[in-house]
């Protein structure tokens, strides 16, 4: 499918839809998201009971709003995540709850609208469950636990561990189930998330320690999660991972507990990046081509202020150019792809710890367009506003029509909320 990214080559459109005509009628740098991109990847874990999306990943509420329609549920870690869900037409209330607050705090905003509406909550440190249970209780919750193991893609992203700070620590699980007694808090949820964008072995490894866990709550126990993590293949080498492998695994773990509990125990995947990583493309204009010794630069009118990964982590992304003339780019050199900042680095082809690398891509012009490829998740949700650039604008492309899911942000309304006294 002409979607599915090509590495470092040329790219004439996306889902049919030609880059000259979204550069034209959105501008540059902006998101395009593909809609039935994100459908093919949920109907691969469809064995799940529940599908929880992660919207950190992409939180635009077109996403959202489609992953209500597909009967995905939410996961959400602030009160603006909440409101997400709420302005996507989410209900609070139902069975399984449609949306579940993780964190490993409550802030003050958040504290308020749990006292307020009946948000299932999943708490990540015994603090999290006294402070419930001042104001809320009598009500249920679900646990997330660090079984003192982790993994992730970067160890930035790795959330297990006695380095991390995410979960209740294992050890003290029993402590915080006499917490949850102590408030009327009945247990009714267990939720392990190693870290983000790690391989097999280290999720499966998740299962077998679920399982003792799930027995020390005993049979309050009505659902398990199995967090996110799904890794993307970013890579050209990088294979998918086998989602029905993974699946057997974990309906091994809740067939037995079932047989322990003598009930049904709902099992869930909250993935982030799976479902929208590879749907998402990043174009931006080539603004000037420079060399600097023997290196070749290409400057593009996008930075990390719109996509942070790879300063962040050495993340790596597929690339391609569109020709601006319509021309075919049979010419490549290795070049290196930066940004607007006034920062050195503001660079796209970097590897973890900030080495600068070269890429192979097409020979191109000032005028042409990059598109940076897999980009639909934790792309747009950690852009940000630095050396005053505006946010993006977002589009998704659904049944073959391109549509603006939000706009570029204006100019102006980068200090709209700033005063001069
Ligand atoms: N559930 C919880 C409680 C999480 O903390 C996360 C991710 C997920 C689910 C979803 O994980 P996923 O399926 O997306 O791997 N910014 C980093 C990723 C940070 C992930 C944080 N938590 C990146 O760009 O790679």
């Amino acid at each position: 499918m002409s979607t599915i990214a090509t590495l470092n080559t040329e790219r004439t459109e996306i889902a049919g839809i030609s880059i000259r005509d979204l550069v034209e009628k959105f501008g540059t740098p902006s998101y395009v998201y593909v809609a039935d991109r994100i459908r093919q990847q949920l109907a691969t874990l469809r064995q799940f009971d529940v599908i929880r999306y992660a919207q950190k990943a992409n939180s635009n509420l077109a996403i959202l709003d489609l992953m209500r329609r597909e009967g995905v549920m939410l996961d959400a870690v602030s009160a603006g995540e909440l409101l997400r869900a709420q302005a996507a037409g989410y209900a609070w209330q139902g069975d399984p709850p449609p949306v579940v607050f993780t964190a490993d705090l409550f802030d003050r905003d958040v504290l308020a609208m749990v006292q307020q509406n009946p948000i299932a909550v999943n708490c990540g440190s015994p603090d999290m469950i006294s402070q419930y249970g001042e104001i809320c209780p009598g009500r249920d919750i679900t646990i997330r636990i660090n079984p003192g193991f982790g993994h992730g893609h970067s160890h930035k992203t790795n959330t297990g561990g006695p380095q991390s700070k995410h979960g209740i620590w294992h050890e003290q699980l029993d402590q915080c189930l006499a917490l949850a007694k102590k408030y009327q808090l009945t247990v009714s949820g267990l939720h392990i998330h190693i870290g983000s964008g790690t391989d097999f072995e280290h999720l499966s490894q998740v299962c077998g320690a679920m399982q003792g866990f799930a027995v020390r709550v005993g049979d309050s126990l009505q659902s398990i999660s199995a967090g996110g993590g799904l890794p993307t293949p970013y890579r050209d080498q990088e294979r998918p991972i086998d989602v029905n492998r993974y699946f057997e695994l974990w309906q091994s773990t809740r067939q037995s507990l079932e047989r322990a509990f003598r009930h049904p125990v709902r099992l869930e995947i909250e993935p982030g990046r799976y479902p929208v990583a590879e749907a998402g493309f990043l174009i931006a204009e080539i603004r000037a081509i420079k060399r600097m010794g023997e290196n070749w630069f290409y400057l593009v009118d996008a930075g990390f202020n719109n996509l942070a990964r790879p300063i962040l982590y050495g993340a790596y992304h597929p690339m391609s150019i569109a020709s601006r003339r319509g021309v075919s780019l049979e010419q490549h050199r290795p070049v290196i792809v930066g940004g607007p900042l006034c920062e050195s680095g503001d660079i796209f082809t970097q590897a973890d710890g900030g080495t600068v690398v070269h890429r192979e891509l097409p020979v191109a012009e000032v005028g042409d367009w990059l598109i940076i490829e897999c980009a639909g998740a934790y792309g747009f949700t950690m852009s940000s506003n630095y050396n005053s650039k505006p946010l993006a604008a977002e589009v998704m492309i659904d049944a073959g029509q391109p549509q603006l899911v939000r706009s570029r942000q204006s100019l102006t309304a980068l200090f709209a909320d700033e005063f001069i006294r």
